[in-house]
């Protein structure tokens, strides 16, 4: 039993061990609260990762998986790393958008819109005392259905995935749009590709750790992801593996964060790696990831989870940015761990 699985477990008090080994953190009451015509509860493994220190604290890393490998590519990536991971995020703003069709002029609908603003944002806000919109903007799109006016609204969810207010406000503003800009509003929504919620990860590998050979064909393999989609879609899947790992065993919106991930992957018109790798002037290899990370730790099922609960306080998480840094952080560690094994051994020594 590796040390951070024996450190893990005594962490637990019995009843929390139940959690994790029989029940999963739901029953079936809980489950038919939660969705709708439930018939029963999937189990998938957790894993611990090793070696973890970000931003200087080491870290336990509950990582829920069904795949083989994908732990120990964390725990490999991580064990590479001499600082270990420093992780930042931007802040956790979500953005909503109303669609607006039918417009008759758009230069003043957008001017009247932007005029009205303030006024917008205090409608806004009297959703939530605590999480608050804080910008609004006008975009124009020429679809092939016809022009339209698209209306955001930026707001700070604070530790919340955000879905919920985002989409009440953008309810709530509509009819007031329409009557602004004589339009008719017809999607109003969360966008999951967060721009202002992004997490960036960086890591330096000494050369001493790796040697220049292998660190010159991971630098290799990096720009063969940079160069192709179909390797690109195959690296950002590994790096998906350790970060929807984590965001499962916390019970969050693992199909918000691949959406945002992927739509932010090909932000530039091509589909990109979110990871990039090179040298410093000693010859270190050095990674980055940045991608978005629309995530919560209070709020939605996460309430209602008592496993994700524990996993939370496991990890020492008490905001939506300390978990983002953690997840961000397995999703660059899997992707150094994954290239570090396909450069030398190959993927299927540690598969077997
Ligand atoms: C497998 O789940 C993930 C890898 O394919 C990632 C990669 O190729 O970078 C090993």
């Amino acid at each position: 039993m590796s040390q951070e699985r024996e450190e893990l477990l005594k962490l637990l008090s019995n009843e929390e061990l139940d959690l994790f080994i029989l029940t999963g953190g739901i029953d079936m009451d809980v489950a038919d609260q939660m969705r709708e015509n439930v018939i029963g509860i999937t189990k998938i493994p957790i894993g611990v990762a090793e070696n973890f220190v970000i931003n200087g604290n080491p870290a336990i890393i509950p990582i829920a998986t069904e795949e083989k490998s994908v732990i120990m590519q964390a725990s490999i990536g991580a064990g590479l790393v001499l600082e270990g991971f420093t992780a930042s995020t931007s802040g956790n703003i979500m953005i909503g958008q109303i669609q607006v069709l039918d417009v008759p002029d758009l230069d003043a609908a957008e001017e009247a819109v932007l005029a009205e603003k303030e006024a917008l944002l205090f409608d806004a806000n009297t959703i939530s005392r605590t999480r608050k919109a804080v910008d609004l903007q006008v975009k124009r799109l020429d679809t092939e259905v016809g022009k339209m006016l698209i209306v955001e609204i930026f707001a700070d969810v604070r530790d919340s995935m955000g879905a919920n207010l985002i989409d009440s406000m953008c309810e709530l503003l509509a009819p007031t749009i329409a009557g602004i800009t004589g339009g008719r509003p017809l999607l109003r929504i969360l966008s999951n590709l967060a721009t202002r919620r992004i997490v960036t990860v960086t890591v330096r590998v000494p050369v001493e750790t790796m040697g220049s050979i292998v660190i010159d064909d991971i630098i290799a393999a990096d720009a063969f992801a940079w160069a192709d989609p179909y390797r690109a879609s195959t690296s950002n899947k590994g790096v998906m593996n350790g970060v929807i790992g984590v965001l499962l065993a916390t019970s969050n919106d693992t199909r918000a964060v691949e959406a945002g991930a992927h739509s932010y992957a090909s932000i530039t018109g091509t589909y990109r790696p979110l990871t990039k790798w090179s040298k410093d002037e000693n010859g270190d290899l050095v990674g980055v990831l940045e991608t978005p990370m629309g995530i919560g730790t209070v709020g939605g099922v996460i309430q209602s989870h008592k496993l994700a609960k524990v996993v939370l306080r496991l990890m020492n998480v008490e905001t939506a940015s300390d978990l983002a840094m953690i997840a961000g952080s397995v999703g660059l560690a899997c992707n150094l761990g994954a290239l570090y094994i396909m450069v030398t051994e190959g993927i299927k020594s540690i598969q077997a």
